[in-house]
């Protein structure tokens, strides 16, 4: 973007604190089959650290059963190994902490670092930082797990999110956040 075309901008931002009212057209329809936004804060007892092998965990953010969408950060809590996948949707992810890389790519993600994933890619996801690594992921469509000699393994899809994240509350007592399901 050039300085002229930044000048030309007039909004964003804005210096008007408050609440505006907008016109809209459609605001009852809106009111009666809009899906309202969610709010996950950082506390373990909206969303708890739920174990994903013996050195890893996951924290689900939110769970969109109608376009298979799940949101989450991935815990390895060491140096490490995640599995050989592949995707069949597409995944957003940010490095929050440690490092991350996949053994297919020359790239080590640390913290700040994008990641965009597509349908189709095959990869395997390793930690070489001693205090692991922290991803948050925007995933959508299913992932496939396969054993280290290529066999199909597993599925993981939003229903599969949905079952970690509910069995380990039933196990352990903690109600189910309702602000978790989109
Ligand atoms: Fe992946």
């Amino acid at each position: 973007m050039t300085t002229s075309s930044i000048a030309r901008m007039t909004a964003p931002p804005s210096t008007a604190y408050k609440i505006v009212d907008v016109p809209e057209g459609y605001a009852d329809v809106i009111k009666r089959h809009g899906i309202p936004g969610t709010f996950v804060a950082s506390s373990e007892r909206e969303s708890p650290w739920v174990p994903f092998g013996p050195n890893a965990a996951i924290r689900h953010l939110h769970f969109d059963t109608r376009h298979n969408i799940f949101g989450n950060i991935l815990w390895m809590k060491s140096a490490g190994v995640i599995g050989t996948h592949k995707h069949r949707g597409t995944v957003v992810m940010i490095c929050l902490e440690g490092s991350a890389r996949y053994l297919e790519y020359d790239w080590v993600a640390g913290p700040g670092d994008f990641i965009y994933e597509t349908p189709g890619l095959i990869h395997t996801l390793v930690s070489d930082h001693p205090n692991g690594v922290k991803l948050f992921g925007w995933l959508q469509g299913r992932l496939e797990f396969y054993d280290d000699s290529g066999t199909f393994v597993e599925t993981v899809d939003v229903w599969w999110f949905i079952n970690h994240y509910e069995s380990y509350c039933r196990e352990h007592g903690i109600p189910i956040n309702k602000q978790l399901y989109i």
